[in-house]
């Protein structure tokens, strides 16, 4: 668990397949009709939860690791579950299946671990409930205790077994059925809420539209569209028909920005290096990360731009450079808000001062982001200053080995991993495992290109 400083990253790698867009390959491959084949599918703890969730909803899924194949039974093609779905830590999996259940004539029980049962969901229960779906939260002790207990759903949820609760998280269950349709305005921009009333829609008795106040991330309007959903979008506005016929697909994921980011950040930060990144996608509802290294000066080449599957995907070339602060706020927020935890620590590198506005969904996430890159880089010597919605960071000042409590964020385990090989001393975390959430590799990639001193 311990990282002492390196002297330079050089060489060629490729970051593995992007989180977001293989849970939606399961989610959509599971309601089409045939086989969907997903190559680069993220072999990450969160997108094997997806997996295990559609095989309890009876969908057969051969993970061959190299590839995986969804067996798919149409939109009406899925089972009643007999046990809870655990999605562990997984918020795509809660709030996107929880659309798709919406949807089905039969009741569900969703629950996750220690994170997940702290993570708000009244934002997908507002939409859904007006749909027509109905939502139960329950008190997690005493649902644990009588899942463990009795796995059939109909038992655990007899009168009087369970306390309910209107605490707004998991554990919750689901009856769904018979949606109505509607046009949701969002409070949020929140790719996870808009997908969740979009699948919803796939059953509903008209038209469905979802208005988010700044365009998040779009992989479910480009992925459902092509497995044959009727879905438009203008602006920050999205609709689908429902009732579509979905045909399975062929997807080849693109890397995933959001693991490019640290070797983005980590090839900027650390003097004499260059990292060819291969094959990331580079959607620009995503691909903030990029215009913000440009904007703090960063050595950064887009090569061999081309479209796969669907979605935009380019090699990144990437050199080290001398940094300067920026500001980050409004719409760049969505394009960028799984990689402000690494931004941080490119701030806390650069000459000046770094300010990111507009960025209160960081407080609900794996953990409270602002609070622990706080806490984090304050105590490997960094100047950094919380706000409501973001933080600002004094850049220029070394940092030096600390403590690391990743409060089980695989973000921040990876984030201040990079800090750490570019901090003096040796750097001890509480546990790293938790980056095999999103990268199960990702300490052995960062081995394999570091130079020899
Ligand atoms: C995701 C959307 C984002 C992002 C998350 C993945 C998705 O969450 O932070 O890691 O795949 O739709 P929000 O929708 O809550 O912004």
């Amino acid at each position: 668990m311990k990282t002492i400083k390196k002297t330079s990253f050089r060489g060629e790698i490729s970051v593995p397949g992007d989180k977001s867009i293989s849970h939606r390959g399961i989610m959509f491959g599971a309601i089409s009709k045939g086989t969907t084949e997903i190559t680069n599918f993220l072999q990450g703890a969160d997108c094997l939860s997806t997996i295990s969730c559609f095989q309890k909803l009876g969908i057969s899924i051969e993970n061959k690791g190299d590839k995986v194949l969804v067996h798919g039974k149409g939109l009406h093609g899925l089972a009643a579950p007999t046990q809870v779905l655990d999605v562990g830590n997984s918020g795509t999996t809660a709030r996107l299946i929880s659309g798709i259940l919406a949807g089905q004539p039969f009741p569900s029980a969703l629950d996750g671990d220690a994170s997940i049962r702290k993570r708000p969901m009244k934002r997908i229960f507002t939409p859904l409930s007006q749909m027509g779906a109905k939502f139960q939260c329950w008190d997690p002790d005493a649902f644990s205790g009588i899942a463990s207990q009795c796995p059939e759903i109909g038992c655990r949820l007899a009168p009087g077994s369970c306390t309910p609760t209107g605490s707004g998280c998991a554990p919750f269950t689901i009856q769904g059925g018979g949606l109505r349709h509607i046009h949701y305005h969002s409070p949020i921009a929140s790719a996870q809420v808009k997908s969740a009333v979009l699948l919803a829609g796939l059953y509903a008795d008209g038209v469905t539209k979802v208005t988010e106040p700044v365009l998040s991330r779009n992989h479910t309007e480009l992925m459902l569209s092509g497995f044959g959903a009727q879905i438009h979008s203008e602006g920050t506005t999205a609709s689908i028909h429902p009732d579509p016929k979905l045909e399975a697909q062929a997807i080849h994921v693109p890397g995933d920005i959001s693991s490019a980011a640290y070797f983005i950040a980590l090839s900027l930060i650390t003097p004499g290096s260059e990292i060819l990144i291969q094959n990331v996608g580079t959607n620009p509802t995503r691909s903030g990360i990029i215009q913000a290294a440009l904007s703090m000066g960063g050595n950064l080449t887009l090569l061999n731009e081309r479209i796969v599957s669907g979605e935009p995907v380019a090699d990144v070339l990437v050199k080290s450079s001398s940094l300067h602060g920026t500001v980050i706020e409004g719409a760049q927020i969505p394009t960028l808000i799984d990689e402000i935890p690494i931004i941080a620590i490119m701030a806390a590198f650069a000459e000046g001062t770094t300010a990111i506005k507009d960025a209160q969904e960081l407080k609900v996430k794996e953990s409270d982001r602002i609070a622990v890159v706080t806490e984090n880089l304050t105590a490997m010597g960094g100047s950094i200053t919380p706000t409501d919605d973001g933080m600002v960071i004094e850049g220029g000042s070394p940092l030096h080995a600390a403590h690391i409590q990743t409060h089980m964020d695989h973000r921040i385990a990876m984030s201040f991993q990079i800090a750490a090989l570019n901090a003096a001393g040796e750097t001890t975390f509480d546990d790293k495992g938790c980056a095999a959430i999103s990268y199960p590799s990702f300490y052995e990639d960062i081995e394999k290109l570091s130079q020899p001193c």
